[in-house]
This record gives C-alpha cells, sequence and structure tokens, in this order.
C-alpha cells in the first residue's frame, strides 16, 4: 500500500482525484479515473437530461449513478455534497441521505460550511473532504473534524468564494495551517502542475477542467472542442450574487459582463443566468451562447482524449519532469 496519505486515506493507487463538475461529471467518467487508480466524483445533475427542481427526483437520479458507477468498478469513488445556502440546503440534505443510504465511501463536500454535514457523514464512516479557498477555511474544516481539505485556487474552473489566493499561494499557506492531509487543485492539467502541487506541500492533486475534456464525460462535445480551442487567456472571472465563477470567454461572458457593466437590474442579471445555464452548453451543446465553467489549465489542453491517457500521461512523465527538477535545482547553486 502506497506512503501517500491520500491514497492511504482513500484506499487509492495513485492521489489524483477527479473534481465534480455540475452536469459533466456522470458515472461513465467517474468509473473511469476510479478504475485507472484516482478517485472520481460524481457531480451534480451527472447523467441527468433536464433540469429539476423536485428534491427526492434530485435524490433518486444520484442513487441511480452511484449503482451505474458501482456495475463498472469496485474502486472507491466520491459524491459531491454542495451544501448551498437558505432553501438550496434541502438538496445537499437529501443528497446526505442518499450517499448514506448508498454507502458511498467518499464524499467531497463544497460550498457551505464544513459545521453542516461532516459529523453526519463521519458518524456514517463516510470519508469526508472539504474544498477551501483560504487558509482560515481549512483551519475551520480541520476542527470540524474532516478527514483532508481540499485548496481551491483562483485558477480553478468553477464557483466559489470571493477570494483570489492563487494555487500557487494557497497550497502552502494551508500546507502550513492544518496538519490533516491537504489537496490542491486549480490549473493542474499534467505532470508538470502535479509536480509542482507536490512541492508546494499538497499530498493529493485535484483536477476538473482536464478530466471535462475527455471522451468519458458528459460535457457536450461542442464544449469539448471549444475548450480544446481555448488559447492564452482564454477564461475570465465572472461575478454572480454569492460567488465567483471562473468561465471559458465567450458571448455568453461577454453580453453578461455589458449586462453587469450597464447596471441592469437584478432581476434581469438573474433572469439571463438562468435563460444561458450549464445545463445549455453543457447538455444542449450552446458552446457560445451559455456558460461554460472552465479553469485556466485550458489554454494548456490540446486535444480530447480518454481518461487512460490523461492518466497515463501524467504517470509516465511525472519520473522524467523529476529528474529535470532535480538537475535544475542542482544547477540553481
Ligand atoms: C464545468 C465545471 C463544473 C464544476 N462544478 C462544480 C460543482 O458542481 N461542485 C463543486 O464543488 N465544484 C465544481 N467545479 C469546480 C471543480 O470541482 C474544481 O474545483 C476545479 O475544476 C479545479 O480546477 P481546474 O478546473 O483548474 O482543474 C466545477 C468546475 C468545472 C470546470
Amino acid at each position: 500500500m502506497s506512503k501517500n496519505r491520500i491514497c492511504e486515506l482513500l484506499g487509492i493507487r495513485y492521489p489524483i482525484i477527479q473534481a465534480p463538475m455540475n452536469w459533466v461529471s456522470g458515472a461513465d467518467l467517474v468509473a473511469a479515473v476510479s478504475d485507472s487508480g484516482g478517485l472520481g466524483t460524481l457531480g451534480p445533475n451527472a447523467g441527468a437530461d433536464h433540469i429539476t427542481e423536485d428534491v427526492g427526483l434530485t435524490g433518486e437520479r444520484m442513487r441511480a449513478q452511484i449503482r451505474k458507477v458501482r456495475k463498472h468498478t469496485q474502486a472507491p469513488f466520491a459524491v459531491n455534497i454542495v451544501v448551498g445556502f437558505g432553501e438550496d440546503v434541502k438538496y445537499s440534505r437529501k443528497m446526505v441521505d442518499v450517499i448514506v443510504e448508498e454507502e458511498v465511501p467518499v464524499a467531497i463536500v463544497s460550498v457551505g460550511s464544513p459545521d453542516v454535514y461532516t459529523q453526519e457523514l463521519k458518524d456514517a464512516g463516510i470519508k469526508v473532504l472539504h474544498a477551501i479557498s483560504t487558509p482560515r477555511h481549512a483551519k475551520k474544516a480541520e476542527k470540524a473534524g474532516v478527514d483532508a481539505v481540499i485548496c481551491e485556487g483562483y485558477e480553478a474552473g468553477g464557483h466559489k468564494g470571493f477570494t483570489e489566493l492563487t494555487t500557487l499561494v494557497l497550497t502552502p499557506m494551508v500546507a502550513d495551517a492544518v496538519n490533516i492531509p491537504v489537496i490542491t487543485g486549480g490549473g493542474i492539467g499534467d505532470a508538470r502542475g502535479v509536480l509542482a502541487a507536490l512541492v508546494l506541500g499538497a499530498d493529493g492533486i485535484y483536477m476538473g477542467t482536464r478530466f471535462m475534456a475527455t471522451r468519458e464525460s458528459n460535457s457536450h462535445n461542442r464544449v469539448k472542442d471549444a475548450i480544446v480551442g481555448g488559447k492564452d487567456a482564454c477564461t475570465v472571472s465572472v461575478p454572480k450574487d454569492h460567488m465567483m465563477a471562473r468561465d471559458l470567454i465567450n458571448n455568453f461572458t461577454k453580453e453578461y459582463a455589458a449586462l453587469k457593466t450597464a447596471g441592469a437590474d437584478p432581476e434581469v442579471i438573474n433572469n439571463y443566468l438562468d435563460e444561458h445555464s450549464q445545463y445549455r452548453s453543457q447538455h444542449l451543446g450552446e458552446a457560445d451562447a451559455a456558460e461554460i465553467c472552465c479553469g485556466q489549465v485550458a489554454g494548456l489542453i490540446t486535444e480530447v482524449t480518454g481518461v487512460g491517457d490523461v492518466m497515463t500521461d501524467i504517470l509516465e512523465s511525472l519520473g522524467p519532469r523529476f529528474d529535470e527538477l532535480k538537475r535544475k535545482v542542482a544547477d540553481f547553486f
């Protein structure tokens, strides 16, 4: 068994975790990552084909995905619990019930306080990984009893708080602040990023965008092509009511910015967001008109490959990259 703290904790071969992605990380992606020795994570709306506000249906759709993963692999996997705020907590409450009933081994908890579900999940024998974006939040999660924290740097695709700590700065700060294992993500897409994360003090790697651009992800092909087509500074930080999102620059991000600059009424803005949601890009393929959450690492992704290729590429390049690093460090003096 590996001496790596994340591998030991989760019972996996390689400390590479596929981050949860709304509409994108369904059972096929999750099973492929877990089967390759990493940890796959089912995200909100995994495998779903329409939007629903029905809490019961949301739970049953996730249950079906959990069972589908288990049909394909015996390996450990995770389910994302997006805690949420106000009324929306009813969805995460349901999700916790389902994963406890289904005896899912790992929960990745995000967008909310670690005080809400940690104890309940741990009492059910579930390992809890909590997503944070500041050292203060990491310490709070450790105090609440989570098994490991996940750093989400500013480069990361998707929604997070308003803090702008980059992976380069956040990771060592958190590694210094807590004693539990640290997983880090935001901007990692290949062996160079993995090695850098390890050097910064991380025990495990968290990758979303790179896995979105794989054959197994539920992302629409037009979205995958748009990610591969993204060059240089192809993403932008998008301010919303309670959070920031990092999105691929497209007509949606331009129109949204124009509305904000014009000081549009909050109701107009919220309607615009509803009518151009990720469901429309990820499921219907409206890759220019609708929102695509996406990390800065898109600029490093040159092709859509299989999950196995992503894993093999990282694992096979890690040794040579490490040798190169050692040479560079030696040459430094
Ligand atoms: C398309 C997409 C959807 C996402 N949806 C979620 C989500 O539902 N829940 C969550 O906790 N994080 C979500 N995230 C954030 C990821 O879990 C993760 O923090 C991020 O992808 C890591 O950075 P990277 O994209 O640079 O790899 C999403 C990210 C992307 C790209």
